[in-house]
């Protein structure tokens, strides 16, 4: 299934941004990724690069959310389905990252107003808006809250369309990295 995430036509879709998931996939991934890390496995890069894997549930199965003339900006409840779709790949404390990647938008908005991309602004009416305060203090107390956010950044700088692969040694070569970090992540859990 991971697989047929970066290799079909759904990681070639925008959802609005300007880049397509894949690339926003592979530059969320190089945004977090620590080479000291990667012996073991890298999993918060890992998680970066499929947080948004729960996009690529069926069309006819999600609740889809729309911009302003309609068009498709993903499923509403895409870091729900992510999280479950990487249980068992990535530590338990990312799969949950994952699940809060679209609260920690929120607790962003709410705390400083942060400035979103237009897609992003979009989805954020639908995903409940900014956080409240008292909301922003619940958030505050999850223990994975430090994940979530280190996600969202990722998740913010992985939207460039002029993005310089070059110094990955390419955009193939990410995305082979990505994967072999994910088998990494992986195999530790499957203890091999
Ligand atoms: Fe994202």
């Amino acid at each position: 299934m991971l697989l047929t995430y970066v290799l079909n036509n759904t990681a070639h879709e925008t959802y609005g941004e300007e880049v397509s998931h894949l690339d926003h996939a592979l530059q969320a991934f190089a945004a977090s990724f620590d080479r000291e890390l990667a012996g073991e496995g890298d999993a918060a890069a890992v998680a970066a690069f499929w947080h948004d894997i729960g996009h690529s549930a069926g069309h006819d199965v999600t609740v889809r959310m729309r911009g302003p003339s309609g068009e498709d900006l993903g499923a509403l409840d895409h870091e729900t389905r992510g999280a479950a779709m990487m249980s068992g790949i990535i530590p338990p404390r990312f799969c949950t990252a994952i699940a809060l990647h679209t609260q920690a938008k929120r607790y962003m908005a709410g705390r400083s107003g942060q400035t979103l991309s237009a897609a992003s602004s979009a989805t954020l009416q639908e995903q409940g808006g900014s956080m409240s305060l008292e909301e922003q203090l619940v958030f505050e107390g999850h223990s994975c809250m430090m994940e979530a956010m280190t996600l969202r950044v990722a998740d913010d700088a992985g939207k460039d369309p002029n993005f310089d692969y070059s110094v990955w040694g390419g955009r193939a070569e990410l995305l082979l990295l990505a994967i072999q970090q994910t088998l990494r992540c992986a195999l530790i859990i499957l203890d091999y």
